[in-house]
């Protein structure tokens, strides 16, 4: 039995679409019936579960407000996955986590390789690279999955920021300046439950344990994103606003984000023979189900 935690979020969501129409035996766990920051919930879910597998696709997601909840973001990302995990290994079973690109700084001016030095320049970050060394620390048997840019058709994202924008103005003005990888939920949640399949069918290998980078294939700006998203908005009847490349220091935020998170998947190809699709390949469909009547009554 899998458990799934983060069941409410845009990956949690995907995930569980994915294990029942794969017919997998699966639970999968939200606030406040699990929830990091009440950590007696972690053990009570994961002893009223008994899984196989756990999925921790929960998170503290908000990178700014990160900068002002520190406390939050600590539980989280960091020691809330870590008891998680702790459970896992005590179980001896398999513990797959989710991080981010943003536990790097993005000045290496090439896609970053699983073994790159972090330094992550936010709190967002910093808490998920100490959750990642945690989890490794707690659970020898664990995956972690660096993902960028996830998007969906539920939940809060970059895409649904776009066309929600779109309906209210003629113009938007977006950073052109940072690089990286859209990734569709769906297509990480595919890769995830792959890996899970694969493992059943070979047993669990030493070597499969580790950090693994796992976004969509591509990269772009959030300027080309968003003019992507408009392109495939056009095909909807969307009216496109006209769009304006900024530089990052015309949007000031205030969590600094890695001006090129480029993550090279490789090591995922090669030890899972998993490989995202484009992330241009993912968008349309995403970007249609947004505009469909039903999810916007
Ligand atoms: N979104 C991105 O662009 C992005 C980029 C890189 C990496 N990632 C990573 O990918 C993973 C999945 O992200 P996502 O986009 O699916 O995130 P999301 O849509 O924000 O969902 C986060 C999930 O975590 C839950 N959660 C938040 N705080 C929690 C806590 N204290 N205890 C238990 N659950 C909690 C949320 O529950 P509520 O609904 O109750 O808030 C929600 O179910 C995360 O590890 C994230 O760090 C995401």
């Amino acid at each position: 039995m899998i458990l799934i935690t983060g069941a409410s979020g845009q990956l949690g969501d995907s995930l569980q679409r994915l294990a029942r129409a794969r017919n997998l035996a699966h639970l999968a766990v939200s606030r406040p019936a699990f929830d990091f920051e009440h950590p007696e919930t972690i053990q009570s879910t994961f002893t009223a579960a008994a899984p196989t597998i756990v999925i921790n696709a929960a998170a503290y997601t908000a990178v700014d407000a990160a900068e002002t909840n520190e406390p939050a973001a600590i539980a989280g990302n960091h020691t809330g996955p870590a008891t998680l995990a702790a459970l896992c290994a005590g179980a001896s079973i398999p513990f797959i986590h989710v991080s981010t690109d943003y536990v790097f700084d993005g000045t290496k001016g090439a896609p970053y390789i699983e073994t790159d030095p972090t330094n992550p320049t936010g709190i967002y970050g910093r808490t998920k690279r100490d959750g990642e060394l945690a989890v490794q620390n707690a659970c020898p048997n664990s995956i972690i999955l660096r993902t960028s840019w996830v998007y969906s058709a539920h939940g809060k994202n970059f895409v649904r920021t776009m066309l929600n924008a779109a309906r209210k103005t003629i113009s938007l003005r977006v950073v052109a300046d940072q690089r990286g990888s859209p990734t569709a939920a769906d297509d990480l949640a595919a890769t995830v439950l792959n890996l899970i399949t694969t493992w059943k069918e070979t047993g669990w290998h030493e070597s499969y344990q580790g950090i693994y980078h796992a976004t969509g294939t591509g990269d772009t700006t959030w300027y080309d994103f968003a003019r992507a998203i408009f392109e495939s908005a056009k095909t909807c009847g969307l009216t496109a606003p006209s769009i304006t490349p900024i530089s990052t220091a015309d949007w000031p935020t205030p969590a600094k984000r890695p001006p090129d998170s480029r993550l090279d998947c490789a090591k995922l190809e090669t030890i899972f023979r998993e490989r995202l699709p484009n992330w241009t390949a993912s968008l349309p469909a995403i970007v249609a189900k947004l505009l469909a009547p039903e999810h916007n009554p």
